[in-house]
């Protein structure tokens, strides 16, 4: 019988994190489980780093961006030496199952070392990439979004003003979701995407064309990892001999106060998660498929996500 929990956030934060914490703990106590919090995500969980959190240490954190547990990328969780002195804290600190709130990474790491010790292991998807498959959306990925596009209303204004074009970076690691996401709401003129071929010819006909019929203002995102914004903009300098800038979002699409829907989807998945290891699930994770909360295997979870872009990048296009 499941006594106490685990709970640890690991991997890049995501605004929501700490309103998932919030939701595993006072959930968790509520089932009537210990919850401990490990700090620093598995480094934490390897040098010992933890300690029992009750109600009211989650007070206040519900509209706060980062994790107030810390978190970390732990290169020494992939190690035998590190999973075994993981393994010996978990059977020393008498935790029964664990919470892991992060993304890919957190969860390869999660199965690899759930299955291999036996340690009922549930994930919870947090990540402002909002690149695990089978679920909808992450934990902090429409706040990022939302980040993302109000820069992007800013320099809006002054591309406007004086005429340029701008090429906006923004993260997402192997995913174009988020570039995606902000140049429909934003009203960009075009977005380069992993999911699809750079066609920089094409972008830059687009400009030349538009310049004859009077547009000279464009905002072109780029997603993080489809090309980098300031080489981008050179060529096109060099294609079209137009005054462009690059400007690189970087970190503060991470921060900040947690959207509504941030916050919902986190509140439901710290609910849905401790539930899981109450039924006796292990190797999941939880996220929202559909408009319904769904737990899928670790291994679905992990495997790579196919964005369909195509409706997206062609009613971009359309309107612009
Ligand atoms: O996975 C979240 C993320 O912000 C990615 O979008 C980005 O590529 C990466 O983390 C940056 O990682 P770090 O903060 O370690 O530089």
């Amino acid at each position: 019988m499941i006594k106490r929990i685990a709970v640890l956030t690991t991997g890049g934060d995501a605004p929501g994190m700490n309103t998932a914490i919030r939701s595993v703990v006072r959930y968790g106590i509520s089932k009537k489980l210990e919850v401990m919090g490990v700090f620093r995500g598995y480094w934490g969980l390897i040098n010992e780093e933890m300690r029992l959190l009750d109600h009211r240490s989650v007070s206040g954190i519900i509209n706060q961006g980062g994790t107030i547990l810390k978190t970390e990328r732990c290169p020494e969780f992939e190690t035998k030496e590190g999973q075994d002195r993981a393994h010996a804290a978990v059977k020393k600190n008498s935790i029964d199952a664990m919470i892991v709130i992060g993304g890919n990474g957190s969860f390869r790491g999660a199965h690899e070392f759930g299955t291999k010790y036996k340690v009922p292991c549930i994930g919870i998807s947090a990540s402002i990439d909002n690149d695990i498959n089978g679920i909808d959306a992450t934990i902090g990925s429409d706040t990022a979004i939302n980040t993302a596009l109000n820069a992007i209303d800013n320099i809006r204004d002054t591309a406007t003003s004086m005429e340029r074009i701008f090429v906006v970076e923004v993260m997402g690691r192997d995913c174009g979701y988020i570039a995606l996401s902000v140049a429909l709401a934003g009203g960009c003129e075009d977005v380069i995407i992993p999911e699809r071929k750079i066609d920089l010819e094409a972008i830059c006909h687009d400009i030349v064309e538009g310049n004859i019929r009077g547009k000279i203002s464009w905002i072109i995102v780029v997603a993080e990892g489809a090309a980098h914004a300031e080489e981008i903009a050179k060529k096109i300098t060099e294609m079209t001999s137009l005054e462009t800038r690059a400007v690189v979002l970087g970190h503060i699409q991470r921060g900040g106060r947690p959207t509504a829907a941030s916050r919902e989807l986190a509140l439901n998945l710290g609910r849905a998660a401790v539930d899981c290891l109450l039924k006796g699930e292990s190797d999941k994770a939880v996220g929202m498929h559909e408009g319904k909360i769904i737990s899928i295997d670790f291994e679905v979870a992990i495997a790579k996500k196919e964005l369909k872009v195509d409706s997206f990048y062609n009613l971009i296009k359309i309107l612009t």
